[in-house]
């Protein structure tokens, strides 16, 4: 496994792997790497030749007071498990790097970025979709790989692979839970014990929406009633949005048809935790 810094030695290598007509699986990170990122990469593994593996947390992307500072990095931990999982590349650059002095170019995505976090990250995804759009011309990838935990950022980035006609699949897979349903996250850390006792209750009260719905509730105005009502039974849960969208568009729905996605945005004490998923009638 190699360690690349700059840009120009990552776009050589990728150069050099496509003139041997090797595949390249890309998995873009901010690291405090989980069994979540691991299953990306071991997606990647499986399917393409050479895996590369970025690691930036992206300044871009984060609000004022949010949490770019406190972010956790642990380059070391991270390394450790990229070469267990047989990574190839890890493209580790600094933030002078990705960002020259002056930059002056951001992406932005019509619909996509309105809804759901975009209502309380204002900037975030112009943030997210600046920092792919670069690495995708960097590590030219055949595939690359998201997670479905952050869905609006899954549509948001095949919306510009589709929009802006890069040569890549992007592969969204699964979230990937721990054993009482809480989804993986880098954020997860920072929840006190009894904190982390409360944080299964995003898991559990999509699961009741699931049920509604299996039991022929359509009404998304109860269902995202009674999702509320469970997750305020927990002291440290403060419900910043729940929404039920089409799972393509993610606009809105007041009848659940078709494909949907239930999606969350819960603060536990002071961190913020989202979750989703995908009911299908
Ligand atoms: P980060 O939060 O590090 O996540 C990297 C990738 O891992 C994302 O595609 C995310 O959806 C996926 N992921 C996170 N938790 C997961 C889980 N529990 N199960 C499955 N996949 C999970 O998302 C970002 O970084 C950044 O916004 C990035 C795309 C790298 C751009 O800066």
């Amino acid at each position: 496994m190699i360690i690349i810094r700059s840009i120009a030695k990552m776009q050589a290598y990728c150069r050099l792997a496509i003139k041997q007509k090797k595949t390249i699986g890309f998995v873009p990170t901010m690291g405090a790497l989980h069994v979540g990122h691991l299953s990306l990469i071991r997606a990647a593994r499986k399917k393409n030749d050479y895996v590369v593996v970025s690691i930036f947390v992206n300044p871009a992307q984060f609000g004022p007071g949010e949490d770019l500072k406190k972010y956790p990095r642990n380059f070391k931990a991270d390394s450790r498990l990229c070469q267990k999982e047989g990574v190839d590349v890890i493209f580790y650059p600094s933030t002078e790097e990705m960002y020259k002095k002056g930059h002056k170019v951001y992406i932005e995505v019509k619909d996509l970025d309105k809804g759901l976090c975009a209502k309380y990250r204002p900037g975030h995804f112009r943030g997210v979709a600046t920092v792919v759009i670069k690495l995708f011309n960097i590590v030219s990838c055949d595939d690359a790989y998201f997670g479905q935990k952050d869905i609006q950022q899954a549509r948001i980035i095949s919306a510009l692979v589709r929009d802006l006609n890069f040569p890549l699949n992007v592969n969204i897979l699964p979230t990937v839970r721990e054993i009482d349903g809480l989804a993986l996250s880098s954020r997860n850390a920072y929840l006190t014990s009894s904190e982390r006792a409360d944080a299964p209750v995003l898991f559990d009260s999509l699961e009741q929406a699931r049920c509604l719905i299996k039991n022929g509730q359509r009404d998304a105005g109860k269902i995202i009633y009674k999702i509320k009502e469970m997750i305020s039974g927990k002291e440290s849960a403060k419900v910043q949005y729940v929404e039920i969208v089409d799972a393509d568009t993610l606009e809105p729905l007041k009848k659940i048809k078709g494909k949907v996605v239930i999606a969350l945005a819960v603060f536990i004490g002071k961190t913020r935790l989202i979750d989703n998923i995908i009911v299908k009638i």
